[in-house]
């Protein structure tokens, strides 16, 4: 990060997905200078840190007028639902992400639904509900397993897959009576898909769309995909479900009539679109939207990039995506979350972590801070997901055997991760033609 003609970037968030975009973004010959507010102990090792409250969109706006920011970067949802990205435009300060408008592919499943039903993009049938009465009417209607869904942001808890009729009654009940506040004001019920799950990430300018690479995540908290749902314990790309022809029919079917929707409502979409999808014997059907980069998928994005990720993002911003060329290495990558005893329930903070700098010396490996804190020379846990163990490899089991390796040389008495993170891919690696 030297020269005087480069760009000056900040960059919004603080977990594990923030620090690979820095590690990604200070690598360019692009980037003169960094910031990331609010960061974390890793992210300051690849960028200035700046105590911003990202919430107070006026302060940020102050900060880059202050710094000469010529491009911000937006990691997490939140402000992107807030409108960060369209106070920051019309300030005039270039900004990667969707506009709020844009952002409601992710901030309301309903919308999303609509668009799918209007342009006869691929997804679990499904109604939408503003009333207990009518929504459980549906669900003894149809049957179980459903799926119960809040329509807002919910922290990741405002989905139930429901394997009873009962169950589903008792969260339709949990959403109206307001058990998740605004965001179960309104409810989708949808139809129960089947298949194997999949990641998918398009970097959009508008108009355009270009494919950056496929993953998959462990959600539960414990081995054998068991205990209660988590922000993500682990991931690998690329999936092995998304062949050559599964991406081109997930662009075909579901990037681009989605982008041809926002354009013609007015509202194009810029930034990543991450697509949960479900692979089903039908084909792809899109499960739902995220406006913005996974976490920790991106860790491992991030790792198998080839290109500089700067001018990709810039061009996704200025409309400027079509014939753009985007290089991923061939090599498979792999992330181990290490998270706080406890996670994702109650978890004590600043507990002490050695041994990241002999983790780091194993070949391959990359190591992503998520919720850390220095004080004192030391690495303090500060958060639930803490660290991610990161490594590339030729195959799945190289990288996991690589991430395995520097997991163990930390010492973290704190912390726990799972052991078995890629056994899908690994099985399929090592299964009989
Ligand atoms: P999230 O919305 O990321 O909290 O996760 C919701 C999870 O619920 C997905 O990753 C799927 O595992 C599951 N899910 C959501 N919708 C369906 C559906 N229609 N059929 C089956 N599983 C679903
Ligand atoms: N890992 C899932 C997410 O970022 O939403």
């Amino acid at each position: 990060m030297t020269g005087t003609n480069g760009m000056k970037i900040l960059l919004l968030g603080s977990g594990g997905r923030e620090h690979a975009l820095a590690w990604k973004i200070a690598a360019s010959p692009l980037a003169d200078k960094l910031w990331c507010a609010p960061g974390n102990a890793g992210i300051a090792q690849d960028a200035e840190l700046v105590p911003l409250d990202i919430s107070d969109h006026a302060a940020v706006i102050a900060f880059c007028k202050a710094n000469a920011v010529d491009f911000v970067v937006v990691g997490p949802e939140a402000p992107l639902v807030a409108g960060i990205v369209d106070d920051l435009e019309t300030a005039g300060i270039k900004a990667f992400g969707p506009t709020k408008a844009a952002a409601r592919l992710e901030g309301s499943k309903g919308f999303t639904k609509d668009i799918c039903r209007a342009h006869n993009i691929p997804t679990a049938a499904y109604e939408r509900f503003t009333a207990a009465a009518p929504a459980k009417d549906y669900v003894r209607g149809h049957g179980a397993p459903i799926v119960v869904k809040a329509d807002g942001l919910a922290a990741g808890k405002g989905v139930v897959v429901a394997m009873t009729i009962d169950e589903a009654l008792a969260a339709i009940d949990m959403m109206f009576d307001g058990g998740l506040g605004d965001a179960g004001a309104q409810v989708v019920i949808e139809e129960f898909l089947e298949g194997e799950e999949a990641s998918f990430f398009a970097l959009c300018d508008g108009e355009n769309a270009i494919a950056l690479a496929s993953a998959q995540d462990h959600k539960r908290a414990y081995d054998g995909d068991t205990g209660p749902n988590t922000g993500g314990m682990g991931a690998y790309s690329p999936a092995p479900v998304m062949t050559p022809d599964m991406t081109a029919r997930v662009m075909k079917e579901i990037v681009a009539p989605t982008l041809g929707a926002m354009r013609a409502m007015g509202c194009p979409y810029k930034g990543v679109l991450f697509a949960g999808l479900m692979i089903t014997t039908d084909g792809p059907k899109l499960i739902e939207y995220n406006t913005r980069f996974g976490d920790p998928e991106t860790q491992v994005l991030m790792l198998r990039l080839m290109s500089d990720v700067l001018p990709a993002l810039l061009a996704a911003r200025d409309g400027m995506l079509k014939n753009f060329d985007l290089r991923c290495y061939p090599d498979a990558a792999l992330t181990v979350v290490m998270a706080a005893k406890g996670y994702p329930g109650a978890y004590e903070k600043g507990s002490v972590i050695s041994g990241l700098e002999a983790a780091a010396q194993v070949e391959g490996v990359e190591i992503f801070h998520a919720g850390t804190k220095a004080v004192g020379g030391k690495i303090l846990a500060n958060g639930g997901r803490v660290l991610n163990v990161c490594a590339r490899g030729r195959s799945v089991a190289e990288a996991r055997k690589r991430a395995y390796e520097a997991v163990d040389r930390i010492d973290w008495p704190g912390g726990f991760c799972r052991r078995d993170i890629g056994w899908r891919a690994i099985e399929r690696e090592t299964a009989p033609e």
